[in-house]
């Protein structure tokens, strides 16, 4: 396949890293886009030089041939578009999370199994050049064996307002949000064990209007129309099958001095830190720092760019995905797992 054609659903604020990173790989062009909001796509296909627009993407699927498409709705849309464009014809690039939960996820795949498509999640995190350093690291043996995470992503007050705080659209707060990147990231990094239980907990306590009344807010929540029923924090334990314990927080909202975003790994050799990128470990006797004289850190224009290339190398055949259907029914699995136990108050047992 020399030439790919590329079709956009959901034409919202992460949809133009799919579409700038699309136009950065030879051969391949993004001839149309879709939105429910008429206004909205419009004005993309204008700004992207984008030939066609839709309102639906059932029609979009029908009049087009698309090689590839990218789903960047929210989340509570993300499983149907996702199928009209396997059914379609089109490989699948589908923001993260998922699905709104396992179940709707396994359909997903059933469906990319079925058609022999290709269904890639957007586990852009995976993608990053501080993976690949501690890939190396590892490889190398410097970390021996990996049995312990800690996983932050929090924030004071951002929660990034409208559909992101209703559950309905959303299917949940930060940790179906936020926690979704650094739990994958984690899995990722110790060669995606399968997880086997959580023990979790979420809360409510500082909601809509810490979210909207704070100088730092992301964005008001008030002139949205969309409820406000999510978590803003989220904690748990997640085990894995290969005796990997993760331990994660996630919040939009937590009285915590800075916003942080960490994943941290020990092994039996070595420790690291993802960001800043270090390592910790014993050398000539002593207790070192090791970190690289190269700035691995991620960048949020570069995972993107590389996880666009990616998909496009996968679908020619180049390289195998790098982030499969399959570890994102596994993640769906987890956060339900984690919510079901913030329920009961009992630990929940992933099958
Ligand atoms: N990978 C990342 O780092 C990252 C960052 C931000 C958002 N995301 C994910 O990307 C997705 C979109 O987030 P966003 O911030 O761009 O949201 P957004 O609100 O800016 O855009 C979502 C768009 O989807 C459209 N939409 C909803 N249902 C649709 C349907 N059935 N058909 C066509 N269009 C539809 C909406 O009208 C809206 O324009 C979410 O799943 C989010 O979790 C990922």
């Amino acid at each position: 396949m020399s030439n790919i054609k590329a079709g956009i659903i959901g034409t919202g604020g992460i949809s133009v890293h799919h579409t700038n990173g699309y136009k950065r790989v030879p051969g391949v062009e993004v001839v149309a886009c879709c939105d429910i909001d008429e206004a909205k796509v419009k004005a993309y296909a204008e700004k992207h030089n984008i030939p066609r627009w839709y309102t639906d993407c059932r029609e979009m699927m029908e009049k087009e041939e698309l090689d590839v498409v990218s789903v960047t709705t929210w989340n509570s849309a993300h499983k149907d578009c996702t199928i009209t464009a396997l059914r379609g014809g089109a490989h699948v690039l589908c923001e993260k999370p998922m699905a709104m939960n396992a179940a709707e996820a396994e359909e997903m795949l059933a469906v990319s199994k079925e058609t022999g498509k290709l269904l890639q999640v957007g586990f852009v995190r995976r993608f990053g050049s501080d993976v690949e350093a501690f890939n190396d690291f590892r490889d190398a043996g410097m970390l021996g064996d990996i049995y312990y995470a800690k996983a932050t992503y929090l924030r004071r007050s951002g929660c990034p307002g409208g559909w992101f705080g209703d559950k309905e659209y959303s299917g949940g707060g930060p940790l179906i949000d936020l926690g979704v990147h650094v739990i994958d990231l984690v899995r990722y990094l110790a060669g995606c064990p399968k997880p086997v239980s959580a023990y979790g907990a979420t809360y409510n306590n500082l909601g809509k209007d810490r979210a909207s009344g704070s100088e730092q807010a992301w964005s008001s929540l008030d002139d949205t129309g969309y409820k406000y029923n999510i978590e803003d924090f989220a904690t748990a334990l997640i085990r894995f099958d290969n005796g990997l314990t993760l331990s994660v927080e996630a919040s939009f909202n937590l009285n915590v001095k800075r916003d942080t975003g960490n994943v941290s790994i020990y092994g039996t050799k070595g420790g690291v830190n993802m960001s800043p990128f270090e390592i910790y470990t014993d050398m000539g006797g002593r207790f070192v720092n090791v970190s690289p004289a190269q700035n691995v850190d991620f960048d949020f224009v570069q995972i993107f760019n590389a996880e666009m290339k990616g998909f496009i190398d996968t679908v020619r055949g180049e390289q195998p995905c790098k982030a499969p259907a399959e570890d994102g029914v596994e993640l769906m699995k987890i956060l339900d797992a984690v919510y079901e136990s913030a329920r009961t108050g009992h630990e929940a047992l992933i099958k």
